[in-house]
């Protein structure tokens, strides 16, 4: 009887911790990462960069034979990357080829309210919708995916998701590595879970952070190798999976330069050896290869990540290799990286008109769940606030802001690391985290449309954890936003 308990307990304390997952040093890497091809444009008569991009489901062969239903942008998983210039105007046509409606939100972006792609700009299957704007922000590593409300999670985790890059004047002059898919690389990471040839994931929202998986890929490629030839290598990491962290540094501890944050350069290189990313998240590294080597990009257990059984939940302390990149017998050499890269377009918080609180639940923002009906922040366009988020919620959250890029001014009181220094739309709190955010909204003022603020992990995001904030014109009181409300 003592062993049939003690068997039963094992195995319910298996299954309910879950065991570590590793892939490091399981596999070998042996297929050719994918780099998303730069999407097609053309220009129009009054000199707006057009873009065309549709929503389709399809099959992607993730391993050999094996068809795995899957959506993408263009083709069959993920989605092509759009680049444009600061200063420049765009406007992208998607189709929704979906037979579910979904929508297309630019994760970084400073654009109206009604140009977002949130839950209330949503296109029905066989529909379209053309939003345009006029960039107007820093060279920055953006990223698009849809956000309908209440299945952000199950259509970012079917494929769709993209990259957007931003060039500007100072990011075209910089002696940074800045060929596309050759010194210069997107990194799309995606955690992942299958079930036969099909994707699971469905069946397993059972972790409170939401979905986890056991493998991890790179734009789309599994166990993926990249050959360079380049002594500097610059990757543009995004985190794009639905719930887990990562940190990613190389198994030889070699420091790499962080010189980019999710929206642009840093004043200065910062060297590191590790860089941690929450989903949603973006950094750009510059890492020094030497010829002839192999070195896994890895991520590594988190030693931030929170008490025992958090670290358990939410994946802390599980490890992956992620990409091998193979340096050439003879590299090309490259300049040195310059020692000033940007200067920081984000408000330092000393001209805040005023400031307000955000308490993370997994219930929801402020005791709150989110109702697209209902206004949660009203802000004034051309001032700055300051914004405290809280997460003492026993689980790790991050923070997602629309529209704009801030400036964390304070991590439990004390001046945040270099990794949060540069311009940032998202930021991870381990729980018994609070931060201190400074934000500008430079409009334009749009009282009957909101924008979104929530937490990233998109299962908290689909369950609520998501408010609303418009920008007015001083004195202009916030509107009912119309049309739409509840859950879909
Ligand atoms: Cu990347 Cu509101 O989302
Ligand atoms: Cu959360």
């Amino acid at each position: 009887v003592t062993v049939l308990v003690l068997a039963v307990g094992g195995l319910f304390a298996w299954l309910w911790t879950g065991a570590d997952v590793s892939t490091v040093g399981k596999a070998s890497f042996d297929n050719a990462l994918a780099i998303p091809p730069l999407a097609e444009s053309s220009v129009d008569k009054d000199g707006t960069r057009v873009f065309d991009l549709r929503m389709r489901a399809g099959e992607t062969e993730f391993e050999d034979g094996l068809r795995t239903p899957t959506w993408g942008f263009n083709g069959s998983y993920l989605g092509p990357t759009l680049r444009a210039a600061r200063g420049e105007k765009v406007r992208v046509r998607i189709e929704n080829g979906l037979d579910e409606a979904s929508s297309v939100h630019w994760h970084g972006m400073h654009l109206p309210a009604r140009m977002d792609g949130g839950p209330h700009q949503m296109i029905e299957p066989g529909g379209t919708w053309t939003p345009h704007w006029t960039v107007d922000q820093p060279a920055a590593t953006l990223w698009y995916h849809p956000h309908p409300h209440g299945a952000t999670e199950r259509h970012v985790r079917r494929g769709l998701a993209g990259m957007f890059i931003l060039d500007d004047d100072r990011s075209e002059e910089l002696a940074l590595p800045k060929r596309y898919g050759v010194d210069d690389l997107p990194v799309i990471v995606q955690d992942m879970r299958f079930d036969g040839a099909r994707l699971d994931g469905e069946r397993r929202i059972m972790q409170n952070v939401g979905f986890l998986g056991d493998r991890t890929m790179v734009n789309g490629t599994l166990r993926p190798y990249r050959d360079v030839a380049d002594e500097l290598i610059r990757l543009r990491l995004l985190n794009a999976s639905t719930a887990r962290t990562y940190a990613f540094g190389f198994p030889d501890g070699r420091s790499f330069s962080l010189t980019a944050t999710d929206g642009g350069l840093l004043e200065r290189p910062a060297p590191m050896d590790r860089v941690q990313l929450s989903p949603g998240e973006r950094a750009e590294i510059v890492v020094r290869m030497r010829a002839g080597e192999r070195v896994m990009l890895r991520s590594f257990p988190q030693d931030n990540y929170g008490d025992g059984w958090q670290r358990r939940f939410g994946g802390g302390d599980d490890s992956f290799d992620v990409l091998e990149l193979r340096a050439a017998g003879e590299l090309r050499p490259s300049p040195d990286l310059p020692a000033a890269l940007g200067e920081l377009e984000t408000p330092d918080g000393t001209d805040a008109v005023r400031g307000r609180h955000f308490d993370l639940k997994r219930s929801g923002v402020n005791g709150r769940a989110m109702d697209l009906g209902r206004v949660d922040e009203t802000v004034t366009r051309g001032t700055t606030e300051v914004w405290t988020v809280r997460n003492g919620n026993g689980m790790p959250h991050n923070f997602h802001v629309h529209d704009v890029q801030f400036r964390v001014l304070e991590v439990n009181g004390e001046i945040p690391p270099a990794a949060l220094r540069g311009p940032k739309d998202t930021v991870f709190l381990p729980n018994g985290t609070t931060m201190r955010l400074a934000l500008r909204f430079s409009g334009p003022a749009d009282p009957a449309t909101p924008y979104m603020y929530h937490c990233h992990l998109l299962y908290h995001e689909d369950e609520g954890m998501m408010g609303q904030f418009v920008v007015v014109e001083k004195g202009q009181q916030a509107q009912a936003p119309s049309g739409q409300s509840g859950r879909p």
